[in-house]
């Protein structure tokens, strides 16, 4: 089929099963544009919550289509390709983190939702890049808290907040790849460009950022700045929203070193058109939880949300 005929047969079949699909920013341009909902992590785990479709097709990775099913249990949640994983999420097994607890007696656990159920279901609260530094903050100040996986974010939120809490080594090889040298290059041939990052890119490169957040928080910074010109510190994928909604203004992309001007998470670009449509022909892969793992690793996503909504940071 051509890439026209599969994107017909998606919204056919789309229809004819009542399924949602949603992508997250990082997908290729042509999910993005199908998608019933494009969003950031915690976006899409609010819209996973609330949707009443019988069938939700998760364009994203693993981890992602896991909190969905974690948050509406009694859907279909399908993930086109099931080797969609997450360096972050792959650098913490639940037994990791349960030797690691022992480890550190007194703390509670947050982690990033970049993490496996399992990896969930031992953590007290998950957040996200979009309200980590406010649910922390949120927290007593005394509180021992261990952050997993993510060692970047984790140093960031250390850093903007006091605290001192104990870190994964985890990293997004995506993010941590990005150097400060060739951002420092950019910034010089582009004086009136501010640099726009992700926090899960390494400290140098956070040092020399102008604006630090989650991918809405940049979609956000972009649209509203009165500025023309950004350099972008982050996946790739994000480009095609941005673009999308600002036609005037310009993206200049951080290569992640002199050899390589790549930064397409590869386990994001695992799903892809034809992907997309045999898995709602087939409705498979599914997303196979069992209940037991669904209601330890769903409190602390929905300790997540309630306080986010208390906060004031999602409705
Ligand atoms: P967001 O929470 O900003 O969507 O990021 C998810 C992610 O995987 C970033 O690499
Ligand atoms: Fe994981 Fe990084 Fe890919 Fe996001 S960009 S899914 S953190 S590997």
């Amino acid at each position: 089929m051509t890439n026209e005929e599969l994107k017909n047969e998606i919204i056919r079949l789309k229809k004819e099963k009542n399924a949602v699909i949603l992508g997250h920013y990082y997908q290729i341009d042509e999910i993005q544009a199908l998608s019933d909902y494009v969003g950031d992590s915690l976006a899409l785990a609010q819209e996973a919550q609330r949707t009443d479709a019988p069938i939700i097709v998760f364009c994203g990775v693993h981890f992602m289509a896991e909190t969905a099913k974690i948050l509406n249990p009694t859907r279909k949640v399908l993930l086109p390709d099931v080797e969609a994983s997450c360096s972050l999420a792959e650098s913490c097994t639940g037994e990791d983190l349960r030797r690691f607890k022992a480890e550190h007696p007194g703390h509670i656990v947050v982690s990033y939702v970049n993490c496996s159920a399992e990896v969930k279901a031992e953590s007290d609260l998950i957040c996200t890049s979009g309200n980590a530094e406010k649910l922390i903050n949120a927290l007593p100040a005394d509180q021992k808290i261990i952050f997993a996986p993510d060692k970047n974010l984790g140093g960031y939120i250390n850093r903007q907040t006091g605290r001192e809490m104990v870190l994964w080594n985890g990293v997004c090889t995506v993010h941590d790849a990005l150097e400060a040298e060739s951002i420092l290059k950019l910034k010089q041939q582009n004086p009136d460009a501010p640099v726009i990052a992700h926090p899960e890119c390494n400290s140098a490169v956070l040092a020399v950022s102008e604006f630090i957040g989650s991918t809405k928080a940049m979609l956000n910074y972009v649209a509203k700045s009165e500025g023309k010109r950004f350099i972008v510190a982050t996946e790739s994928g994000i480009l095609y929203e941005m673009r999308k909604n600002n036609p005037d203004k310009e993206f200049i992309a951080v290569p992640s070193g002199e050899s390589c001007a790549c930064t397409d998470c590869s386990y994001m670009k695992l799903n892809t058109l034809e992907k997309l449509y045999r898995c709602l022909r087939d409705e498979q892969p599914e997303i196979q939880l069992d209940a037991e793992m669904i209601e330890r690793a769903r409190r602390p996503i929905v300790r997540m949300l309630d306080m986010s909504r208390e906060l004031g940071i999602i409705k």
